[in-house]
């Protein structure tokens, strides 16, 4: 019993050490940045399938936007303001990763919209920056990694590629499985800053309608 406890406290003073060296001021190691958490539910060549818990985003929408590029900066510049306290109680917010930018087709072009994961309940966006609080069902999403920088004239073949990888038929637990994708929109997630010249991490995302 007594061994027990003592193992357990053990364990937390491990867990106290940790997270004071992530999160520290001054003596931190890394400046570690929260994301949302995941289960990976099946892993084949170039393509994951993760499990998103429900979860709380703030995204701008930027409607009839020309470019990624250029939505994405604007989009991102308008979340910036809203984590440094542009809202109703001007909280401050800790930035997260991913930045996640979602591409939907429309009869016209593209709309987009980019979006930053809260680890704690939103408060509500001041008006002129025109965010939007989005609550995520629990859902799977297919996710391919790509590195270098994520532009224009490159996020469309990744997508393309994810594409491709799911359109086998996988094994899961000694079963075949497919899986369908939601065509109606996809998402490229940024992790690393821009001034990050290399070892660049991103992702394709697309939501797949029944999680296998
Ligand atoms: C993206 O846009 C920003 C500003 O709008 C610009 O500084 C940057 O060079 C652009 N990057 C690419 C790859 O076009
Ligand atoms: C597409 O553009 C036309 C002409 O500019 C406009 O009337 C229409 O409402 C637009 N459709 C959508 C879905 O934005
Ligand atoms: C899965 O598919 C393979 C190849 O088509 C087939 O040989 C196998 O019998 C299938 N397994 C099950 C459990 O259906
Ligand atoms: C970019 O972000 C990823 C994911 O957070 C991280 O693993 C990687 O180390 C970052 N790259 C650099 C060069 O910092």
């Amino acid at each position: 019993m007594a061994e027990g406890c003592a193992q357990i406290l053990v364990a937390n003073f491990l867990t106290f050490i940790v997270l004071l060296s992530f999160y520290g001021s001054g003596g931190g190691l890394v400046n570690a940045t929260e994301s949302p958490p995941y289960t990976v539910v099946l892993s084949a060549p170039g393509v994951e399938i993760r499990l998103y818990h429900e979860l709380s985003w703030i995204s701008a929408p930027v409607v009839g936007g020309t470019s990624f590029n250029k939505s994405t900066h604007d989009g991102f510049h308008r979340l910036y303001q809203y984590i440094h306290g542009v809202n109703e109680d001007n909280t401050k917010y800790k930035i997260t990763t991913p930045i996640l930018t979602t591409i939907t087709s429309t009869p016209n072009g593209s709309d987009f919209s980019v979006s930053m994961y809260m680890t704690s309940k939103p408060s509500i966006p001041s008006p002129q920056l025109n965010l939007q609080i989005s609550n995520w069902k629990s859902h799977c999403i297919a996710i391919a990694t790509f590195s270098g920088f994520a532009q224009d004239d490159n996020i469309y073949k990744e997508r393309s590629s994810l594409h491709l990888s799911l359109a086998k038929t996988f094994t899961l637990h000694g079963k075949n499985v497919t899986v369908s994708e939601d065509k109606s929109s996809y998402s490229i997630a940024q992790y690393n800053s821009s001034s990050t010249l290399s070892g660049r991490v991103n992702e394709a995302w697309v939501n797949i309608l029944a999680c296998p």
